[in-house]
Order: structure tokens, then sequence, then C-alpha cells
């Protein structure tokens, strides 16, 4: 594993998600945005294997398009214009990992957000095409006007979990200020 510092949620995040990730995996980003966390999953599975990525906007879709190409990425990536919440219509094979990335878009309208009422229609999916032993990381930033809604539902589902199939974990900057974000880990067992 490369030495990630804790400064930053993306770098928990990656820590985790790469160990259930391998040659030849396939795995889902369901908030593409400027593509950094969909560039990273490419790089884990190969040329093998396959990701699946979402965005409402044409922007993310264009911006995580650029950044594949320019790294020789694009085989092996669907990006895929639509909301998460209508992930199994797109995906039709078991996942071995997910990255959920709650808020708006970096550098682009701020107006345009995740909403609780999907992120947790495309949870129950994932959680559907998920392998045993797979895992799922969400990292919630809720400092948006829709933000804390989508952080209650958000909580309030994967708490509610059952124990006996799924180990959760929350994780969150103890001591900082301003709504730092929150992550949340799910290994089906
Ligand atoms: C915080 S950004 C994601 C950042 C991204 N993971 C990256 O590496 O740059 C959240 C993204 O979720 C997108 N989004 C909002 N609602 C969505 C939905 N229903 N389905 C998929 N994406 C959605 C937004 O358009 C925005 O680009």
């Amino acid at each position: 594993m490369e030495n990630r510092s804790l400064t930053k949620i993306t770098n928990i995040a990656w820590s985790m998600i790469e160990n259930c990730l391998h040659q030849g995996s396939v795995a889902l980003d369901g908030t593409m945005g400027n593509g950094n966390d969909t560039v990273f999953l490419r790089e884990k599975i190969g040329n093998a294997g396959k990701i699946y990525s979402f965005d409402i906007q044409d922007l993310a879709v264009e911006n995580t398009r650029k950044k594949l190409d320019e790294r020789n990425m694009l085989s092996n990536v669907e990006l895929i214009k639509d909301g998460h919440e209508n992930l199994d219509k797109y995906i039709k094979e078991e996942i071995d990992g997910a990255m959920y990335n709650l808020g708006f878009l970096p550098k682009g309208d701020k107006s345009i957000t995740t909403l609780g009422k999907n992120t947790v229609i495309a949870f129950e999916k994932t959680l559907n095409l998920l392998k045993k032993g797979g895992l799922m990381v969400i990292s919630i930033y809720y400092g948006h006007e829709k933000g804390l809604e989508e952080k209650n539902m958000v909580l309030d589902y994967v708490q509610n979990l059952d124990s006996k199939k799924y180990h959760v974990i929350k994780m969150e900057f103890f001591n900082q200020k301003n709504n730092p974000p929150i992550l949340v880990a799910i290994e089906k067992k």
C-alpha cells in the first residue's frame, strides 16, 4: 500500500478499496465527478477488468473521459450518463468493489448534488450486486443545502443494515470544524 496521509478522505477511501481489487476485478464508481476515483479504480483493475461509472452531468462525463484518454485507460470503462439509482439497468454482473463520493461536482454547478432519496436506492442495488467479501466505500460531503438531509438518510440506512450480512464502519475527522466529510465502509460477509 502506498503511504497516503490522513489529510484527505480520498486517501483513506482509496487505501480501503484497493484491498478488494485486483487485475480483472469489476468495480463501480457511483459518482464519476471529475474522474479521479474512476481513474484510480481503472489503475487497480488493469486491462482485464471492468469499471462502470455514473454521473448525471455531461461535464462530469467529459472531464472523466478526457482524464482516462490522457492515460490511455478508456478501454474497460463504461461511462454512463444516468443516475446511480438506475445502475441495475446497466450492470448485469457481480462487482468486487464500489465507491460513492456524495456532494457536488468540484469546480462545477454547486446546486447539482447527490440526493438522499437516490443514493439510498443506489446503495441497495449496489449491495445486491456486491460479491461476498466485496467492499463499498462512501465519502459523505454534506456541507451543502441538501447535504444534511442526505447524510441523515445515508447514516440511517447503513446503520440498519443486517449485521449478519454486513460489516459497517463509520469514520470521521473528529477534531475538524465546518462539516468535515464522513467515510462509511461496508463489507459484505
Ligand atoms: C463529489 S462529486 C464526485 C467526485 C468524483 N468521485 C471524483 O473523483 O472527482 C459528486 C458527483 O455526483 C454526481 N451526481 C449527482 N446526482 C447523481 C446521481 N443521481 N447519479 C450519479 N451521479 C450523481 C454529481 O453530478 C457530481 O459530479
